[in-house]
């Protein structure tokens, strides 16, 4: 539409993402330091309300598409009520969900009829010994069953693996076995900085790296790449014959932000323009200010207008610091 939320660089932004809590019921190594990250008062955090008011606001500028993370959005006790509430709101089309999938199990038959069109589980690794170290918590048994039951409800289920060097990289190899009979889409996720996460450049693994070494084992001849979506993180490929798919989200070695649609809120009513910048402002207090849809639309055009062309994570082939932030948003989880 022609108020849609247009940057300078002309990318239209169709795609917002919500984190509905910062808590989450693992600690992976990847995302938070162990003891856990310093949790906004709750009284910050949006309420259902709020949550239904924001995203009726953006499907009015023509976000056609809510993806639901957190930390783990599913430890929100009204998570089923907000996908109902935001699968009634006129122009979203699709409404995804990104979790741990301890807790999936339970509540994917109740999700999916609330609405909910697209699970994507996070798992890093098949070893149950390994499950306990990265994720520092128990519970691939867990896992394992939700994403059978998402199977069972869903078309398809995309399984995100953070890849990295001597803790999982072992283990591409088995997951892309996964998509031989299954109706699975494993992405592999190149390592990011992120403010809390320790993040440590000798585990990384670069997404040509990866590929490499599936080449190597199937045969070049058999990995075939599949035509790309538009605005899609991943570039996706599937081995010959088998039903499921694989594919890359190479943010750091090979960023997508000139394509990027994306816009978040966290969990505590900031929007953030970009997964690497800072939180750029604080709608939960317009809204408590009783501030009209109007002047929210103004405040988050204008945020918008200062999104920079790409993240700073990498450049010329050197990983820089992650940008600072002015306060204290970058210790807090958004994904
Ligand atoms: P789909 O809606 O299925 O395409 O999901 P998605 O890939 O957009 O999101 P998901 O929540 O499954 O995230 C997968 C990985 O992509 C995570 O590591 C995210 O942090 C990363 N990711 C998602 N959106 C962005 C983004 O806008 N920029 C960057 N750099 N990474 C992103
Ligand atoms: N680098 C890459 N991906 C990450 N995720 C969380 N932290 C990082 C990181 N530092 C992924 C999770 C989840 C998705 C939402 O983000 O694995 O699948
Ligand atoms: Fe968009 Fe920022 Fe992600 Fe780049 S890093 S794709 S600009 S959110």
């Amino acid at each position: 539409p022609e108020n849609a939320f247009r940057d300078t660089f002309g990318r239209v932004h169709t795609y917002l993402r919500i984190s509905l809590t910062e808590r989450c019921n693992l600690r992976c190594l990847y995302c938070m330091p162990e003891e856990g990250v310093q949790l906004s008062p709750k009284g910050n955090l949006l309420t259902t309300e709020e949550v239904i008011r924001l995203t009726r606001l953006f499907a009015s500028h023509g976000v056609n598409k809510v993806r639901l993370t957190g930390g783990e959005p599913t430890l929100r006790k009204d998570l089923v009520d907000i996908v109902h509430q935001i699968s009634n709101i006129d122009g979203i089309e699709d409404i995804g969900l990104t979790t741990n999938g301890l807790m999936l199990s339970k509540h994917v038959m109740a999700l999916r009829e609330a609405g909910l069109t697209k699970v994507n589980v996070s798992l890093d690794t098949l070893r149950q010994d390994r499950y306990i170290e990265m994720c520092r918590r128990n519970g691939l048994g867990k896992v394992l069953e939700s994403i059978k039951a998402t199977e069972s409800l869903y078309p398809y289920v995309k399984i995100n693996v953070v890849v990295m060097r001597g803790k999982n990289d072992d283990e591409i190899m088995d997951f892309v076995r996964m998509t031989q009979a299954r109706r699975i889409d494993v992405r592999f996720i190149e390592f990011m900085p992120f403010g809390g996460n320790h993040f440590n450049q000798g585990h990384f693994v670069s997404y040509g790296e990866v590929m490499q070494r599936i080449k190597d084992e199937f045969g070049e001849e058999n990995v075939c790449k599949l035509t790309e979506l538009p605005n899609d993180t991943a570039k996706s490929y599937k081995i010959r014959g088998f039903t499921g798919q694989f594919g890359f989200i190479s943010s750091m070695s090979d960023h997508f932000c000139f394509t990027c649609n994306r816009l978040r809120i966290t969990a505590d009513g900031n929007l953030k323009v970009c997964l690497h910048g800072n939180a750029e402002v604080n709608l939960r207090d317009l809204m408590r200010l009783d501030e009209s849809d109007e002047k929210l639309s103004e405040v988050i055009q204008s945020a918008v207008t200062r999104k920079k062309a790409k993240h700073a994570g990498y450049r010329h082939g050197e990983f820089e610091e992650p940008p600072k932030s002015t306060d204290d948003s970058d210790r807090r989880i958004i994904t």
